[in-house]
Order: structure tokens, then C-alpha cells, then sequence
């Protein structure tokens, strides 16, 4: 994996918290590189080779009361360098350092919780600009809590139910919060986060430009003249992965789109379009819609479904990384929150919820070594990269679409004729928030055509056709979503739309289920 720069890389050490990629999120907006690490992974040799300039501790559900509970190697409070305990993260560091953690019963604190200042905060850095008004409002989320400090700390402040809310070791700039500053409910969390940047003395200028360069130069490095494939879907990660390391290694990099015939209207030629015309760059167009449609003919399970699409990618790809011949690479657009390796705790795989092809589909044993630039990346940051590429507004902007396509928006059978009708409907929808300027405040929005027909009446004639959901979040990174919500007039102007012009449509309904419990997608 690519280090940004050698010494200007923050760790944090995950301990399997909900919310560890948010403690991510907020120092990329403070321009400070970070990796996420599963504790397990954290060893004396892993440490020497990153050389972090600071550490984070991340919460996690476990206990330090319990016999046997996740821990970071020792050496982490030798290496000199700055440390910051989120709630697990801070109990641990009390525990391993010396002091005492006591059960929460009858103490826990969960949700909102108001904080007040100890008399010690003169000269702490890492409190610079907080409990100005007296008080601070944060996000507490914990059983045990700490009782006994380790020698040198002191504590900082406290809550009705938390004695040792912040603590802190200001010689060895060791800190502990039990509640959770990463967190938006937190409200200034992020002042927090900025003053541990600030005391680690990280020079906070990564942004898009360095990265890309640094890339490039990455890319040539690990490529060198070997002939690279890229597999587009059309969705913006492969595309800026392509666009990148077509600026790395130029003619050499080959892109295959496989046209699935599950694209939506249009979609197929738009890509098409853009990486003939306005990059020049070598593509060919699998054509394997009737590969896809005939063997996905009678099939109504979604995973069926899933699976069938990711073995044929597979498939497709191998066949035609043949024909062009000697490539040595696989460049794909995996972005971060695809490859953070989630902790398990009872040793057994995360459930999975839905199979993604373009992760887990790939062949244990492969031929090609995989080139996967946006690995660090979350999908906002890729925009930005997109903008740094010069790939145009209205591309970047686009919103996901699924490697499994209309396959997945069409619950029960697929066929050529529900395909046409949902290709339809998802244009007009489509169009009408486009032109009511909504486009850009949804994370993404579509047409799902469900398998049931119901009565209508048009005319004066008896309709029975199918009904079709109209489904539009807002989400941050796709992990939780809401559904948006559209005024009654604008439903209404899209239901008539639909309706009017779709035939085989006749009943418009909206899906105002949130993520979780719902999936954005419905299959
Ligand atoms: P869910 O439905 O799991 O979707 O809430 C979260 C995001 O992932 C997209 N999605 C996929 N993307 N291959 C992809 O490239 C897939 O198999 C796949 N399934 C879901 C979905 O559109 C949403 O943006």
C-alpha cells in the first residue's frame, strides 16, 4: 500500500467501533493521512515499518474486566509518539498503563451527556477552545469507565456519571476521552481531533494534488512497461481509476466495459462516448448483453442473481484480457470502505448482506496482480481526484450505480420487456430531478419496478400493469442512508409523468425507508 509520506501518517488502531471510519473521515478534512488497522494486524514489526506520527486507539464493544479482550502491542507507548484513547481506546490505555477500570453498572452512560472542566486546563493543548461557555456537549457511548488513573495523568473533566471523561499525560501527550469526539453528536468534537493534529505536529497538507502525483509516480513504479486492463463500469471509481493510470502509464492501459445489458438508458453510449472522445483512451465494448439476459432468464433470487453476474464479469474479462494478450494487470476502482477490514470478535466472517461482485467476486488464485489506486480513498475524495483529472463536472458527479445494474432493481424475473419499462421510468424520474435542481443534494436516486401488476383505470379503459417505486437518498458514503424528502407536488408531478408515458406502468409509489433497517437498493 502506498504511504503517503513517511512519517506524516497518523494510525488508528480499530477495536471494531461502529463509527471508526468517521475518526478517518474527520482527519482527511483536517489534510492529515490516516490508515485504519485492525488491532490483530498491529504488531512491533508492522509498527517499526509504518513509523506513524501519532496513534489512535479506537472504541470497540469489548471489555478490559473481561479475561481475554483485544489489545495493541505494549511498544505503542515507547515509540514517542502522540496517543489519543477513544472510550475502549482510553480504558485500555488506563488499563495497560497502571490504572483501574470498574463495571458500569448502574453508571453507564449512553447518548448525550454534558461535560464540565476540571481547574487543570491551563496550558493543555489538546483542550484549546473547548468549555468556553462552561460546558460541552458529546456523545457518550459506554459501560465501564475509569476509576483509578495511571501514574502522570491527570483529569481534565467529567460528566454526572463519568469522573474521568478527559484525561490526559501532558509530558508524554497521552490522551483518553470516553466519549466519542468523531461523532457529529459530539458538537465540537472536531476541535478535539484539530488540537491532537496540531500538538502531533503533522504538516496537514495532503490533499487531491499530492495524492495524485504521488500516485502517478506510484504507478509507474509498480507497473513499469507491463500492459495493464482496467474493467469500467461506467460509475465514477473505475473511471477515475482508468483516467489515473491512463496518465501513468498511458498507452499501455487497456479498458474493457462489459455491457451486462442491465445499464440504464442511454449509459452504454454516454461511456462510451467520454473515454473514446475526450480521452482517447483503448476501450472495448463487450457487448454480452445476451450472455447475461439468457442466463439470467427464469431467475428470481437476488444472490442467485448476484452471483451469476459477478462469475460471468469474471468470465467475460478472463476471455478478453486473453484476446488482447500479454497483460500482467487487473486495475480496479475498490475504494476504502470496501477493503477496511472489519473486526470480528467471535472469529467468524461479518454477516455478509448483499454479495458486491467487484470485491468478493474475483478468483482466489488469479493470473494478473490487481493495481487498486483508490484504496485509500472514500468516494467524496475520489471526486475530488475526478476534478484534479479533469474528468468533466457532470461525470463526477453522477450518482452510484450498482456492478449488478438493473438486475438488482428489478425484484423476480428479468426480462427484456420489464427492463424497457424500468429504463423509462428511471430516465423521467431522473430528469425531473435534474431539472428541479435536486440532482446534486441526493446521493442517488432510481426507479425500482416491482414484480406485482395491479388495477388502474385510464380512460375509461381497465389497466392491470406493474407498479413501480420511486427510491432517493441522501447518505454521506452509502454505509446509512434517508430517504429525501420530495414535496408532495413534485411526487405527484413525477407519478403523472410516469404513468402518462410509461406503458406498462400504473401505480407510483415512494420508498421512504431508511439505511438501516432498509438497503439503498432493494435486492
Ligand atoms: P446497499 O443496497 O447495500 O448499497 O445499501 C450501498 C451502495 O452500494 C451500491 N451497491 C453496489 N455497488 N456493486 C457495486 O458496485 C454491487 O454489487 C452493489 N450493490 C449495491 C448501491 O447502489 C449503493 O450505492
Amino acid at each position: 500500500m502506498l504511504k503517503y509520506s513517511s512519517n506524516e501518517v497518523l494510525l488508528i488502531i480499530d477495536f471494531g467501533s461502529q463509527v471508526t471510519q468517521l475518526i478517518a473521515r474527520r482527519l482527511r478534512e483536517l489534510n492529515v493521512y490516516c490508515e485504519i488497522h485492525p488491532y490483530q494486524k498491529v504488531t512491533d514489526k508492522f509498527l517499526s515499518n509504518l513509523l506513524p506520527k501519532a496513534i489512535i486507539l479506537s472504541g470497540g464493544p469489548a471489555s478490559v474486566l473481561d479475561k481475554e479482550f483485544p489489545m495493541p502491542p505494549k511498544s505503542i507507548f515507547e515509540m514517542g509518539v502522540p496517543l489519543l484513547g477513544i472510550c475502549y481506546g482510553q480504558q485500555l490505555m488506563v488499563k495497560l498503563l497502571g490504572g483501574k477500570v470498574e463495571s458500569g453498572r448502574g453508571t453507564s452512560e449512553f447518548g448525550r451527556a454534558f461535560l464540565k472542566n476540571s481547574n487543570e486546563l491551563k496550558g493543555v493543548k489538546f483542550l484549546k477552545g473547548w468549555f468556553k461557555n462552561g460546558e460541552e456537549n458529546v456523545w457518550m457511548s459506554h459501560g465501564d469507565h475509569v476509576s483509578l488513573l495511571p501514574k502522570n495523568f491527570r483529569v481534565y473533566a467529567s460528566s454526572s456519571n463519568a469522573p474521568f471523561a478527559i484525561i490526559g499525560d501532558e509530558k508524554r501527550k497521552f490522551y483518553g476521552v470516553q466519549f466519542h469526539p468523531e461523532v457529529s453528536h459530539t458538537l465540537n468534537g472536531k476541535i478535539l481531533i484539530k488540537n491532537f493534529i496540531g500538538l502531533s505536529g503533522f504538516s496537514q497538507n495532503w490533499n487531491m494534488s499530492s495524492y495524485k502525483e504521488n500516485k502517478i509516480q506510484n504507478i509507474k513504479k509498480i507497473v513499469g512497461d507491463s500492459k495493464v486492463i482496467c474493467a469500467l463500469s461506467g460509475g465514477v471509481d473505475s473511471s477515475v481509476a482508468a483516467v489515473l493510470i491512463h496518465e501513468a502509464i498511458g498507452k499501455n492501459l487497456t479498458c474493457i466495459f462489459v455491457d451486462h445489458g442491465l445499464m440504464r438508458q442511454n449509459e452504454s453510449k454516454q461511456i462510451i462516448k467520454m473515454f473514446k472522445n475526450h480521452y482517447n483512451i483503448p476501450l472495448i465494448h463487450a457487448d454480452e448483453k445476451e450472455l447475461f439476459l439468457n442466463k439470467l432468464k427464469g431467475i428470481k433470487d437476488p444472490e442467485t442473481k448476484r452471483k451469476i453476474i459477478g462469475k460471468l464479469f469474471v468470465k467475460v474479462f478472463s476471455q478478453y484480457s486473453k484476446k488482447i494478450g500479454d497483460i500482467k494487470f487487473l486495475a480496479q476502482g475498490t475504494l476504502y470502505p470496501d477493503v477496511i477490514e472489519s473486526v470480528s470478535f467471535s472469529g467468524g466472517p461479518s454477516a455478509t448482506i448483499k454479495s458486491h461482485h467487484n470485491v468478493g467476486g474475483l478468483p482466489k488464485k488469479m493470473d494478473l496482480k490487481l493495481v487498486e489506486p483508490l484504496r485509500e480513498l472514500f468516494k467524496d475524495e475520489v471526486r475530488q481526484l475526478g476534478l484534479e483529472l479533469n474528468i468533466p463536472l457532470h461525470f463526477i458527479n453522477r450518482h452510484p450505480f450498482p456492478g449488478p445494474g438493473l438486475a438488482i432493481r428489478c425484484p423476480g424475473e428479468i426480462t427484456e420487456k420489464k427492463l424497457k419499462i424500468l429504463r423509462k421510468a428511471d430516465e423521467i424520474f431522473i430528469n425531473e430531478i435534474i431539472s428541479h435542481g435536486l440532482y446534486d443534494e441526493i446521493w442517488q436516486a432510481f426507479v425500482v419496478l416491482l414484480p406485482v401488476r395491479t388495477v388502474g383505470v385510464m380512460g375509461d379503459a381497465r389497466t392491470y400493469d406493474f407498479v413501480c417505486s420511486l427510491r432517493a437518498v441522501t447518505s454521506v458514503d452509502g454505509m446509512t442512508a434517508d430517504y429525501y424528502p420530495f414535496s408532495h407536488d413534485f411526487l405527484k408531478e413525477v407519478s403523472t409523468k410516469i404513468i402518462n408515458a410509461v406503458k406498462g406502468i400504473n401505480r407510483v409509489t415512494y420508498d421512504i425507508t431508511s439505511k438501516p433497517p432498509g438497503t439503498i437498493e432493494w435486492a
